[in-house]
């Protein structure tokens, strides 16, 4: 190929390598974190808000530290047999470079240094055949994406719509400075303002043309309005409220595991989206993770962060039987891969991968 059409893709290109509509198409290529060189933020309000009094406590000691180097050992060998695993069922299997989150960078205003590249999803999502970089709240995330820009530029070059939202300043007024938990039975009180949109991926869920997206500590407003504005009218981008009380990630709340099966945390969801009203709806069981095992970043419905291989078979954590047993209950085959070790660094299965792309189309379900 000549170098200039090397440079530009191959505009001719049948089909884009990147194209995903929903959360359980069969799954032909996906991205899987590292968790190399995870590192605790810098203490800040923002990173503060969607954790447990505990966890915020451990993040304000260990600000700007490594996460402990056999955790991540831990974590890095589960990443690498959940590849393994989605390789031995046909999956192309792609991986982020490896960046140092110790370095400090920063804007007029502020620096700060980073978190890591284990969680995919919260950075970039996949609509269609288009790739787009999410506008992240935090300021540690704000580099977050240059581990993926390589793997980004090679689905560019063959073809894929690449794009990233408006770059936030992360202005101390996007921040409310003084904020503290709403009292029980209060209104969600978030953390950001409507300074600038912001959102993470991983606040959306895709159904094909209807996209569920919550506002949270790191998605408001502005952040769903400009998905929705750029998306257009081939989507449907519905906001709902949820009771959670730290939002941060829908994907441990509302999970769609095929067309009319939806997974709920129960009192996160106490009442099903009306959209949503003809879909079987199932209650995520009880997590299984002991109190001893350490969550830094996220509350034990982790256990439900499950990932479509297809519509028949789900990734789920290898210890976790009520879970498997769900699946089976369902009519979908569970794919066990230990993953506890993972989970302490805030996510499990879906929060660790980005689906690049599924074999489907556009279609609604709702
Ligand atoms: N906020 C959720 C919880 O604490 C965890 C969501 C993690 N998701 C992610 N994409 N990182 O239960």
């Amino acid at each position: 190929m000549h170098d200039l059409d090397h440079a530009l893709g191959t505009a001719t290109a049948a089909s884009s390598p990147v194209e995903c509509y929903n959360e359980w198409d069969p799954l032909e290529e996906v991205i899987v974190g590292i968790v190399d060189n995870a590192h605790f933020p810098p203490w800040h309000v923002a990173v503060g808000a969607p954790l447990s009094a505990a966890q915020r406590e451990i993040f304000q000691q260990r600000a700007g530290q490594p996460f402990p180097a056999d955790q991540v050992a831990a974590a890095r060998d589960e990443l690498d047999q959940l590849a393994e695993i989605l390789e031995s069922m046909g999956v192309v299997v792609r991986r982020p470079e490896p960046r140092d989150h110790s370095a400090s960078y920063g804007v007029p205003g502020w620096s700060s240094t980073g978190l890591y590249d284990a969680m995919p999803r919260d950075l970039l999502l996949v609509v269609g055949d288009e790739i787009i970089e999410a506008p992240m709240a935090w300021r540690s995330r704000y580099h977050s994406v240059s581990a993926f820009r390589p793997l980004l530029k090679d689905y560019f070059r063959r073809g894929a719509r690449w794009t990233s939202a408006p770059k936030p300043e992360l202005h101390d007024d996007l921040y409310v400075e003084d904020w503290t938990d709403q009292p029980d039975g209060e209104p969600f009180r978030s953390v950001i303002t409507e300074y600038e949109p912001t959102f993470d991926a991983a606040d959306f869920m895709r159904f094909g043309r209807d996209i569920f997206a919550q506002r949270s500590h790191v998605t408001n407003g502005m952040g769903i309005e400009w998905l929705r504005r750029h998306l257009g009218d081939d989507y449907r981008v519905h906001e709902v409220t949820l009771e959670d009380d730290h939002p941060m990630h829908i994907d441990a709340s509302l999970v769609p595991l095929a067309p009319g099966k939806l997974l709920i945390q129960a009192e996160r969801v106490p009442e099903v989206p009306s959209l949503l009203k003809d879909w079987e709806v199932r209650v995520a069981p009880t997590p299984v993770i002991p109190d001893s095992h350490p969550l830094y970043m996220t509350s034990k419905w982790i256990n439900m962060n499950v990932l479509m291989i297809d519509e028949e078979h789900m990734l789920v954590e290898a210890q976790d039987v009520p879970m498997q047993r769900l699946a089976e209950s369902w009519g979908i085959t569970p794919v066990p891969c230990p993953f506890r070790n993972f989970n302490s660094f805030g996510g499990s299965f879906h929060c660790a991968t980005t689906d690049v792309r599924r074999r489907g189309e556009l279609r609604s379900y709702l």
